[in-house]
């Protein structure tokens, strides 16, 4: 009887136990149609405590094993953002449906290339673009496309991290624009439609690791949406109460804030005033956002449904995000198609 339902279950090998790796290891081991068999990483430590957190039965230094074990039917990619488009390319060769973690890469040509391979090959595809999972963000989406605000004019949003990444992961994430604001540039178009032209400013105002990388800490991006809108968003490295991220679409009928204020839904008074807490970090603002990504993409690959946000998704945030780099970097305007 076990051997029926275990027969229908995805095997799935995780790549990288670092910190989303964990996250999406967790989330993994608890959809009922997934069999979590193997986790990958060149830091044996690094698996071996997950693999004991979560009951797995192999963990592997080196992901070719993965590759030629036709048994294994989808690989989750959390490893560092410069192994994604290989790992991609190789995974999509070997048939595996693939979800990975954004971006697939920081390069265009790169990313196009690896995306051509899962194009060709027709094997499943999905970026780790969690917040369009979010219960806020996704039902943000259904009201605008039930027309509940008439006409988009204006998108604002905030994104600021609690802390920088270490220098080591700053160095390898492409950068501010590239690594945090690209999910502000998914976000911006999942709700508003395909973006136009950008020109963004940016400044390193307290983390020396971004000064002495040449990146920004602090950033404001303007943006102007094909259908004639107008956006700005404003990214910061550092935030002293906790991660902030904040939506707001605004148009013709009304508007929609996406905000999560509290993460316990309770307010203390007392002698000293008010208190109540935030969410301290993106793991824990998105915790149901993680999970309900991968169980939609497990949910399409067992219905032949074409999991999303895609290729297609992959690209154009990148585009948008080197737009922006170059952007800062040049001080003008950009247009998104001087991006090609
Ligand atoms: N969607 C999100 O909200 C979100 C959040 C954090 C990170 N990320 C993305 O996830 C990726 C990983 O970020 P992180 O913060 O977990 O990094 P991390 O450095 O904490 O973890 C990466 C892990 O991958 C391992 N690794 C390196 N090369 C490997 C290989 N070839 N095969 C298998 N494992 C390998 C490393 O040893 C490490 O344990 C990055 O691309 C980042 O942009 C996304």
């Amino acid at each position: 009887m076990s051997g029926t339902i275990d027969m229908k279950r995805i095997k799935t090998a995780l790549l990288g136990a670092g910190r989303i790796g964990q996250e999406h290891g967790r989330n993994l081991v608890s959809i009922p149609f997934v069999d979590l068999a193997i986790i990958c990483d060149p830091v044996v430590e690094a698996a071996k405590v997950l693999q004991n957190q979560l009951r797995i039965e192999a963990i592997v230094e080196d992901p070719e094993s993965i590759f030629r074990d036709s048994t294994i039917q989808a690989v989750v990619i959390c490893t560092p953002t410069d192994t994604h488009a290989d790992l991609i390319e190789r995974a999509a060769k070997a048939g595996k449906a693939i979800f990975c973690e954004k971006p697939v890469a920081l390069e265009l040509v790169k990313t196009q290339k690896a995306l051509e391979t899962v194009s060709s090959t027709g094997v499943p595809f999905q970026i780790g673009f969690q917040r369009r999972y979010d219960s806020g963000f996704a039902e943000c989406y259904r009201r605008i496309k039930n027309g509940e605000l008439g006409r988009l004019d204006q998108f604002r949003a905030v994104g600021r991290d609690p802390e920088p990444p270490p220098k080591g992961y700053l160095a390898k994430s492409g950068g501010l624009f590239l690594d945090q604001a690209i999910h502000e540039f998914d976000i911006a178009r999942f709700l508003m439609g395909e973006v136009e032209k950008v020109q963004a400013w940016g400044s390193a105002r307290f983390s020396v690791d971004a000064r002495d990388l040449g990146d920004v800490d602090t950033a404001v991006t303007l943006l102007q949406f094909k259908s004639g809108a107008l956006g700005v968003i404003e990214n910061a490295r550092q935030s002293a109460y906790g991660y902030d991220i904040v939506t707001e679409v605004f148009g013709e009928k009304g508007k929609i804030l996406v905000q999560a204020e509290l993460k316990t839904p309770l307010r203390y008074y007392g002698q000293e005033g008010g208190q109540f807490d935030h969410y301290p970090f993106f793991l824990d603002r998105f915790k149901e956002a993680y999970k309900n990504e991968l169980e939609s993409f497990y949910r399409a690959i067992s219905c032949s449904e074409t999991p999303t946000p895609g290729v297609q998704d992959a690209m154009e945030s990148l585009r948008i995000g080197i737009a922006v780099t170059r952007s800062w970097k040049e001080n003008r305007a950009v247009n998104i198609d001087e991006v090609i």
